[in-house]
């Protein structure tokens, strides 16, 4: 079989990536490839599989082969910060980097996460952050994105819950003392006291995503106000049990696609400085899933 890159790469086609252990069920290629594609840039998106013994050889790697950007997945999010030439400061805020820059052979690293969910909550949910009260739920790496990045958008309060309470109470207090955000922790047990006033609800956690797809967040939905906007960052399955149960009581809701596209988007924006195809990218992203 002929190999179908024979015809298009050439000693001009500029190397972007992503490292991660594993990387082999990454959605990012077919996403980022789809939108080079359609932009007719003369770029290739390739997935490197890098051990955590390796980071640091694989960042220098990014700045001796001249690759263009790399986006950073799990397990090493925190681990290349100690590499980079800068790091911007909102991901600095977040302690985590997903994504990487060569810039001119300067390293520098941004967190696209938390954006991605703003760019989704503004674009397809159609809300504002200003003014408003927001529950979170989870206070892992993608709760520290998501909350900083909105503590940051001038929301008016934010509510931090979490399965381990203690988890809770210090990513609350390190957001209030960042950015002044009114923030307070709470551990899954009083959650429902807060249900009551809050206009967004977003789970972070695991809970819900393939393939433990009939779990849910410990939530009464019929305890959020009729106008709260429901929205959960899992995006396998793309309707999860939290979204069917909000959907079906009538309230909004903001699947996790949204923000996997945006922060993607996001991060083709930093490298090449063009205005991103995100409709070509969530299409990417719905045939990848399918797939699989
Ligand atoms: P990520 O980087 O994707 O946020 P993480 O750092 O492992 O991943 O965080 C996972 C989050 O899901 C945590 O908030 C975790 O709660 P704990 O801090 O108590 O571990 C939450 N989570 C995972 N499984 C859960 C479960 N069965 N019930 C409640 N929360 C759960």
């Amino acid at each position: 079989m002929p190999n179908r890159f024979a015809q298009c790469l050439t000693g001009h086609t500029g190397v972007l990536g992503v490292i991660g252990d594993p990387i082999a069920h990454s959605l990012s290629p077919a996403m980022h490839n789809a939108a080079l594609q359609a932009l007719d840039k003369d770029y290739i998106y390739v997935p490197f599989a890098v051990s955590p013994l390796h980071v640091q050889e694989a960042v220098a790697g990014v700045k001796a082969l001249g690759i263009k950007g790399i986006n950073v997945t799990i397990p090493h999010k925190v681990a290349v910060i100690d590499y980079l030439d800068e790091v911007d400061p909102v991901a600095q805020l977040i302690g985590a980097v997903n994504t990487i820059s060569n810039q001119a052979g300067r390293l520098i690293g941004y967190n696209t996460d938390g954006y991605g969910f703003l760019r989704s909550l503004q674009e397809e949910a159609g809300r504002d952050p200003e003014g408003q009260k927001v529950v979170l739920l989870g206070a892992g790496g993608a709760a520290r994105a998501v909350g900083f990045q909105l503590a940051l958008s001038k929301i008016q309060s934010l509510v931090v819950a979490n399965r381990t309470e203690s988890r809770a109470l210090a990513l609350a207090a390190e957001i209030h003392e960042q950015t002044g955000c009114p923030t307070v922790g709470s551990g899954l047990d009083s959650l429902d006291s807060h249900l009551s006033a809050a206009d967004i609800l977003i789970n972070t956690t695991s809970l819900g995503m393939y393939p433990q797809i009939t779990t849910v967040p410990p939530v009464e939905i019929e305890h959020l106000p009729p106008t709260a906007l429901v929205c959960d960052i899992v995006y396998n399955p793309s309707e999860t049990l939290l979204i069917q149960k909000a959907a079906d009581s009538g309230r909004a809701t903001l699947p996790g696609l949204g923000m996997l596209a945006y922060q993607g988007a996001a991060a083709l924006e930093l490298w090449l400085q063009v205005k991103a195809p995100i409709d070509v990218m969530k299409t990417a992203l719905r045939m990848q899933l399918a797939s699989q």
